[in-house]
């Protein structure tokens, strides 16, 4: 199926690296810089578009590790396939509601800047869920609070208008129901993450 969604992205994937400024990127790099990521880790990226995090990641997991980034938009899945040509890197076109990842695949999973755009986002952290080993952490990343997220796509329109984060209330309800747990946000101006253990 090729929804609106994909749509949207394939037209956006050439020019997607463009929309980050220096500055995106050191808060970007901040940020990972304080989750603690060990050699040989296996992390999976979902919604990695033109694999802006790759970078970030493969050099901390290093050759004994893997960065795999799963996008459902085909043009952004062979961009950060074309950016990121490392051994220690692979990029999957996929759904994020569907993984093609057997249990207990990976030992960290981010979603950053696209879990709002999730079809089925209860789904999506159920899949997560299922493809993290036991303890792993799952980490959803904005460079904005939520309430700006919001802003954002309602400002944008057309498919992406109503894309949120869902409440905290609701986020911890949908991890929660997912044997997730530890589930801690932080959402202020600049920044929304949420970060949530594994304790299947
Ligand atoms: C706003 S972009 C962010 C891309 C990248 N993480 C970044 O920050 O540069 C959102 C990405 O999520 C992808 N996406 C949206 N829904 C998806 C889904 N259900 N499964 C996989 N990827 C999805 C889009 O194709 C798009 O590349």
């Amino acid at each position: 199926m090729h929804d609106k969604h994909q749509q949207f992205f394939d037209e956006l994937a050439e020019e997607w690296d463009l929309r980050f400024t220096a500055e995106d990127l050191e808060r970007l790099q901040r940020v990972v810089d304080k989750i603690s990521i060990d050699s040989g880790m296996d992390i999976l990226d979902l919604g990695c578009g033109t694999g802006i995090l790759f970078d970030m990641l493969r050099r901390r997991v290093g050759k004994d590790g893997s960065v795999t980034g799963v996008d459902f938009s085909i043009e952004m899945a062979l961009k950060a396939h074309r950016n990121f040509p490392f051994p220690n890197v692979n990029v999957v076109d996929a759904d994020a509601i569907m993984l093609p990842f057997a249990d207990d695949t990976f030992d960290m999973a981010f979603a950053f800047a696209a879990f709002p755009h999730f079809s089925d986002q209860q789904r999506a952290v159920s899949e997560t869920h299922r493809v993290l080993r036991p303890k792993a952490r799952f980490y959803i990343l904005h460079l904005q609070s939520s309430k700006e997220v919001s802003e954002i796509h309602h400002r944008e329109g057309g498919v992406l208008e109503h894309d949120v984060i869902p409440s905290h209330d609701d986020l911890r309800a949908m991890f929660n129901s997912q044997k997730f747990s530890d589930v801690k946000i932080e959402d202020h101006p600049g920044l929304f993450l949420l970060s949530a253990v594994n304790n299947a």
